[in-house]
């Protein structure tokens, strides 16, 4: 088996908070081959950048690279973060494109490739994944790196006009060629790929769907559902019952349901919607007004980027407005907080669920969907509301699935939640919580990997 060398912006450290499902399913695999994780240290730096810092731990060496500050700003606030992300969540109208940042992020990119190849031998497979580093694999091809890399999205791949009107698209996305395998996590995606490829690309779909770069070099794509360790989080969430917040959580309900969202304060999470859909959840369902207390956890995400900060405070107003419109001297509607909590506490929140609301306007797959299955309690599972625009709902599909700008439809599915009787609620939970069962994070590690090394 070759080595493994992974390569992602953010690098899960030892010590850090490892258990998100990404992290995990890359460490199995890169512990299985004994392998390195490369990218960013986290360090921002007055000088050019470049330093290495490395460390082993349990047979896999973790390599970090410092970046300068300005080179930083412009890589990942700027390009990645203002460019490319709304971009890729079909937000054309956020999207901010500047030659300066695409400059910066071209340079964080030439500089990971600086670093990286002299480490890499001809054995390898390299796996590199998200949005930050879509040209690394060129960059990596022009100083002589000869074996199989390959790239994984974890955002949507967006419409191929959307893409199209993004100036210089054809050079950025041009750069994809150079890898052997470009997955993504649905077909959809897969399919929206292959479209830029004719349309703009300059490239061919074969009939088997392999896709020829002009100048004829071939490449696959494929879709890979990400996923979540499942039977992990299923005893996290089992011994997460008796840790402080949780208990007190369930113990200030009084009796009441819970309704939980957790995401990044971020746009695409259509989080202002929800608390609208929850507002008219409010108003259409009078009778169960009070019986359902909404907690809407949401860390800060990307806090120096212009629009997740508007995000920030727009949702403190509208949180303001509802809590104002209908709580009662014991009970607030919606508890809106924007600490952030261990992965463990967190299981336990989703357990003490009686509804998850999941209500993405756009999102690669969303693992929170997942790992509020995977947490529920077998005997007495909680109710997963979906947005349709999630990757996810392309396997959750007995989730109640909705349309987060149908606020009506959200409201209805709130409600049906709520009161769904506990013969429904199970059958539904099972089917989807062995579907995760079979199709955890290490399978998609797995498929994946094989798919590259067959390439
Ligand atoms: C998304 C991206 C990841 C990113 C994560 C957190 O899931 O696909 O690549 O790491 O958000 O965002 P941050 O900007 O904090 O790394």
């Amino acid at each position: 088996m070759s080595r493994l060398v992974v390569v992602s912006n953010r690098v899960a450290l030892p010590g850090e908070n490892r258990a998100g499902g990404l992290a995990v399913g890359l460490l199995a695999a890169l512990k299985e081959r004994g392998g390195v994780w490369f990218g960013w240290s986290g360090k921002t730096t007055r000088d050019e950048g470049g330093t290495l810092h490395e460390q082993e731990d349990g047979g896999i060496r973790f390599i970090t690279m410092d970046i300068n500050r300005a080179d930083h700003d412009a890589y990942y606030n700027g390009f990645a973060n203002r460019t490319l992300w709304p971009l890729m969540h079909f937000r054309l109208d956020l999207v901010d494109y500047q030659r300066s940042t695409r400059e910066g992020y071209r340079k964080v990119n030439a500089q990971f490739a600086d670093k990286l190849a002299p480490l890499l031998k001809d054995s390898d497979t390299v796996w590199i994944h998200d949005y930050h580093l879509i040209p690394l694999g060129a960059l990596l091809r022009e100083r002589g790196i000869g074996c199989k890399i390959g790239f994984f999205l974890h955002t949507p791949m967006p419409s191929a006009d959307l893409v199209a009107a993004v100036p210089d698209h054809l050079r950025f996305f041009q750069s994809m060629y150079a890898y052997d395998l470009i997955g993504f996590h649905t077909q959809r995606d897969v399919e929206r790929f292959r479209s830029y490829v004719r349309l703009y690309g300059g490239g061919k779909v074969m009939p088997d769907g392999e896709v020829e770069a002009p100048g004829g070099r071939r490449l696959k794509t494929g879709n890979f559902a990400i996923s979540i360790d499942t039977d992990f989080i299923a005893q996290q969430s089992r011994a997460a019952v008796n840790k402080t917040q949780v208990r007190d959580l369930r113990q200030s309900l009084r009796g009441r349901q819970l309704a939980i969202g957790v995401d990044r304060l971020d746009y695409s999470k259509g989080i202002p919607e929800r608390f609208h859909g929850f507002e008219r959840y409010l108003a259409r369902h009078r009778d169960q007004r009070g019986s359902l207390t909404f907690l809407q956890i949401a860390p800060v995400s990307r806090g120096d980027v212009a629009e997740y900060k508007q995000l920030r405070s727009e949702l403190e107003q509208l949180a303001g407005h509802v809590n104002g419109g209908y709580a009662t001297p014991d009970w607030t509607p919606i508890r809106y907080v924007n600490q952030n909590f261990s992965h463990a506490t967190l299981t336990g929140f989703y357990r003490a669920a009686s509804v998850g609301l999941v209500t993405p306007l756009r999102d690669g797959m969303n693992l929170v969907a997942k790992e509020f299955i995977a947490a529920q309690d077998p005997e007495d599972p909680g109710v997963l509301v979906l947005s349709i625009l999630a990757g996810a709902a392309v396997e959750l599909t007995e989730a109640l699935i909705v349309n987060p700008h149908d606020l009506d439809g959200v409201a209805d599915a709130i409600a049906t939640a709520a009161t769904m009787t506990k013969a429904n609620r199970i059958e539904r939970w099972r089917s989807m919580m062995e579907h995760l069962q079979r199709h955890d994070v290490h399978a998609w590690c797995r498929a994946y990997l094989s798919e590259l090394e067959a390439s």
